[in-house]
């Protein structure tokens, strides 16, 4: 079956794990994507974090399936030579170098234009045009700067970041919708743009739904589903909300059965108003259905904790997954919080492709998440992420290089 991307010629100059995300995605999708790296060096995730002496690390190898690697001195000038040579030969160019490193190399935006009207110049950068515009920065940065921070974590504690990387791999999956979305405006115009996706931005949208309670609480001074009402006068920005919901649906982590041992028997707990009465049945408080404490959305705010203790009397009795399948059968919206452990041996995502077993020629077998986005018509194989560059002799003859002249390009240390 042909692949959605297929034809596409990505020219992939990321490295770490933002930019990265972003061309494994294109690379699932169908797109030619090769990763050019420093000769000898290469990403220096290949060596970060590792847990087999002198095998890329699975830092590496979960960011980079799909793709070929090619080694390429662009700072030498025959290395430039062959540099604008990929650029002609390219649909899109992905980087997310510190700022300006690109017009450092020799290759400013107009340039990579003129050489190729059509290309792509897609960017991850920390922070867009401002007084930051120049800071490198790496995902806890942005997650701080992005408006995570201040709004997660217990509503007494320090600012936290979570551990979902919403800065980097966010930030990757924002870069990849505007590449697709520049190839189709293309498909019009003829004309390449220049993507940009910065990861502050990137977080804030993610953080959407605080911008929106920010605005709330000025207008109204109370945010009513935040664990701190009643008892505790919010103040002037939105604060942390513990697990509170963030939506109109109040919800809690609430301890299951084992909870004193397992750090993870607990199960997110959502009293959605359309379920009240089942939530009262199942926890055997039937006369909070009519009873006006409790009867309605509002009467119910300001006794949450109340209402979640006592729910949570009940989930107690019960394991994370016998709560969940009881709650299923009432539409009662709940999910049990999974470790990592259980979602690696969970058979269901393993056959959706979700999870996937690679191997790999020097580290073996190892999972990774495969790709989460599914078309129908243009099915994803997770294949191995390339060695430092496996395919430079490959890449560099089908762009149209001699035997000779990659022996001679070889020699000299440019690729
Ligand atoms: N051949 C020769 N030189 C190369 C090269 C190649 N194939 N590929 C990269 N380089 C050079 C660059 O030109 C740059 O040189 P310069 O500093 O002389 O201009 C240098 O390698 C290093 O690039 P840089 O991006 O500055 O790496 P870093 O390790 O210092 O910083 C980050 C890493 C992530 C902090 C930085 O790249 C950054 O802020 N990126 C944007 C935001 C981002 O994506 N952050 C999240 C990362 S997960």
């Amino acid at each position: 079956m042909s692949k959605a991307l297929e034809g596409v010629r990505i020219l992939d100059f990321t490295h770490v794990q933002s930019g990265p995300t972003c061309t494994q995605l294109l690379a699932w999708f169908g797109a030619d994507v090769i990763k050019v790296e420093k000769a000898g060096e290469g990403d220096a995730t290949r060596g970060q974090l590792r847990d087999i002496p002198d095998a890329d690390s699975l830092y590496f190898t979960m960011l980079n399936h799909n793709k070929r690697s090619i080694t390429l001195n662009t700072k030498d000038p025959k290395g430039k030579e062959v540099l604008v040579n990929l650029i002609k030969q390219c649909d899109v160019m992905v980087e997310n170098f510190a700022p300006g490193a690109l017009d450092r190399m020799g290759f400013p935006w107009e340039k990579i234009q003129e050489i190729n009207p059509r290309i792509i110049l897609a960017s991850v950068k920390g922070f867009g045009p401002g007084p930051y515009v120049d800071c490198k920065v790496y995902e806890n940065v942005a997650q701080c700067t992005g408006g995570a921070a201040s709004t997660t974590g217990d509503p007494d504690g320090v600012p936290m970041v979570t551990g979902a990387q919403i800065g980097d791999s966010g930030t990757g999956l924002h870069l990849a919708l505007g590449i697709v979305t520049a190839l189709f405006q293309r498909e019009k115009t003829g004309r390449g743009q220049k993507v940009l996706a910065a990861m502050q931005d990137s977080v804030l949208n993610l953080c959407r739904v605080k911008l929106r309670d920010q605005q709330r609480l000025e207008r109204t001074r109370v945010l009513k589903e935040y664990p701190q009402y009643p008892e505790i006068e919010f103040g002037e920005a939105v604060p942390r909300a513990g697990n509170a919901s963030g939506g109109g649906q109040p919800g809690a982590v609430l301890k299951c059965k084992g909870w004193q041992k397992d750090p993870n028997a607990y199960i997110y707990f959502i009293t959605q108003a359309a379920v009240w009465g089942a939530i009262c049945k199942v926890i055997g408080e039937e006369d909070w259905i009519t009873n006006p404490h409790f009867a309605t959305p509002e009467a119910r705010l300001p006794h949450q904790k109340m209402i979640f203790d006592r729910i949570e009397e009940w989930t107690k009795t019960k394991t994370k997954f016998e709560a969940m399948d009881i709650l299923n059968e009432f539409d009662i919206p709940c999910g049990p919080i999974l470790s990592m452990k259980e979602i690696a041996e969970d058979q269901s995502l393993r056959e959706t492709g979700t999870i996937v077993e690679v191997d790999h020629p020097v580290r073996g077998k190892y999972l990774s998440v495969g790709n989460p986005i599914k078309l129908s018509d243009s099915p994803t194989e997770v294949t191995r992420s390339p060695l430092l560059g496996e395919h430079t002799a490959e890449v560099m003859a089908q762009m149209g290089y001699s035997a000779e002249q990659i022996a001679e390009l070889k020699a000299a240390r440019v690729i």
